[in-house]
């Protein structure tokens, strides 16, 4: 069995009965993970902090199953990519369609490849080809390998904040007593190649002052990277809207190249993404999360000069690798057209359905927080959002510590003891399948969570 809760002889009463009770109920995922923690290391996919991870078994609609069969409202819905929830019926007959009658993984190109090629085409200005992967790290990977062929320039503008993948140009961080208009880069982590600091450009996000560096920059700027809301700090407001028009206005400008990472804000933001919600055509953007269905995927699209490149290995000078032994394999593509196409056709219901929870779990919360005079506020992007433990406001990444107040670890072993799941990342999404009255038992759940954490002192 896997090592239970400590007991540091800190904790309050509630901290103490939480643990006790995440302990109890959780034996298989104790007994499962100790042979997992054998065998592997899981990384940041980790739960929460604990000191084993609980492991997921099974899945319908809103709801998540762990292994010892206790129940939860999920949160995470597949790191946002099940925007329908889970088991949806039109994905999943569509992938056991594929599966019955004509088998997965072939390697070369496949009829379904076309449809959802056309739906992504359709659905977003910025998109004339498309290219698909496996992740969305792939996809920002081979963005980032055509912006620099197509410019002949190699440094990358990344916005203080940003998370792009798990490859080396997707990670970093602004050092964190680097001015705020003018913060420099660190690598994150370990094993990241120190001279890629040299290649990137950190930039202050929400500033004009942006604008100023990619102008100097501009010879050297192959692209400018962004997410249309940062899963560190989700925003959507007016001045985002501003902010991510002139940003493009000034990429134009400088011919330095415009790109709108949608990984997570693709069919999500919008049936058209930012892009839709923004009115802006980038000049490449990546995709992954909810494009696949709920399978592995990720893709490219921008404009078709650019993406030739793709096709010009050998060519033409600029002509780029790229490969993937499973790129856009039939499965995929059958449950990414299943899943967009049911977008497509429900729009209508979908987006206003996700936008209204969204805005009435944060609210909810916030006002609660705001009446008990708790230092605890909700950031939401209409249907993204984070619990933040931080009574100030949070404008961008810099107003957030880097570690985590024991305020925000009790806070969710109570949730998850109540039944409601979150990642350890904290990113949190609505689905479709979430309803007003999950919502409003969350509401409930997240209170009495809070109180139990202020009962032992920590708020
Ligand atoms: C904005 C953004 N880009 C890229 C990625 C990487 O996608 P994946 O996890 O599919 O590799 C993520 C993942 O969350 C993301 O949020």
């Amino acid at each position: 069995m896997a090592a239970a809760f400590a007991d540091t002889g800190t904790l309050g009463t509630n901290g103490r009965a939480v643990r006790a009770s995440l302990d109890a109920k959780n034996t298989r995922s104790r007994e499962l993970s100790s042979r997992t923690g054998e065998l592997m290391n899981m990384g940041s996919a980790a739960s929460l902090e604990m000191p084993f991870p609980v492991l997921i078994e099974n899945s319908d609609g809103p709801f998540l199953w762990d292994a010892d069969g206790n129940k939860y409202i999920d949160y995470q819905i597949g790191f946002g990519a099940m925007v329908l929830g889970h088991k949806h019926p039109a994905v999943q007959s569509a992938i056991e369609d594929q599966v019955h009658h004509r088998g997965w993984h072939f390697g070369l190109h496949n009829p379904n490849q076309v449809p959802l090629a056309e739906l992504l085409i359709k659905a977003d200005n910025g998109v004339e080809r498309v290219i698909f992967c496996n992740t969305g790290t792939e996809a920002t990977m081979y963005a980032i390998r055509a912006a620099r062929a197509f410019t002949g320039k190699w440094k990358l503008g990344v916005f203080d904040g940003f998370y792009h993948g798990a490859h080396d140009y997707g990670i970093g961080l602004a050092v964190p007593d680097s001015p705020r208009e003018r913060p420099t880069y660190m690598t994150m982590g370990a094993g990241v190649l120190p001279a890629i600091a040299d290649h990137q450009l950190m930039l202050p996000y929400r500033s004009d002052a942006a604008f100023d560096l990619i102008r100097q920059h501009k010879e050297e700027l192959a692209m400018v990277m962004i997410e249309p809301a940062q899963s560190s700090n989700p925003h959507m407001n007016d001045e985002i809207h501003d902010f991510l028009h002139e940003l493009a206005d000034v990429c134009r400008a400088n011919d330095v190249l415009f790109m709108m990472d949608e990984v997570i804000t693709g069919f999500r933001f919008a049936y058209g993404g930012a892009q839709e919600r923004y009115g802006l055509t980038p000049d490449l953007a990546t995709y992954g999360k909810i494009l696949g269905g709920g399978l592995p995927v990720g893709a490219v699209g921008g404009r078709a000069d650019i993406m030739a490149l793709f096709n010009a290995l050998g060519s033409d000078p600029r002509g780029i690798m790229s490969g993937g032994t499973f790129s856009g394999n039939p499965l995929t593509m059958a449950a990414g057209v299943a899943q967009i196409g049911y977008l497509d056709t429900h729009r209508a219901q979908v987006y206003p359905h996700l936008y209204r929870l969204g805005e009435k779990l944060a609210t909810g919360i916030n006002e609660y927080a705001r009446s008990k005079n708790m230092a605890v506020q909700v950031l939401n992007a209409g249907p993204m959002f984070q619990i933040y433990f931080k009574g100030d406001e949070i404008r961008s990444s810099r107003d957030l510590n880097l570690t985590k107040p024991p305020a925000e670890t009790e806070f969710y072993l109570h949730l998850l003891d109540q039944g409601v799941l979150v990642p350890g990342t904290r990113r949190s999404f609505v689905s479709y399948a979430h309803t007003d009255e999950l919502i409003d038992q969350t509401i409930d759940i997240v209170r009495t969570c809070l109180d139990l954490v202020r009962e032992d002192g920590l708020i």
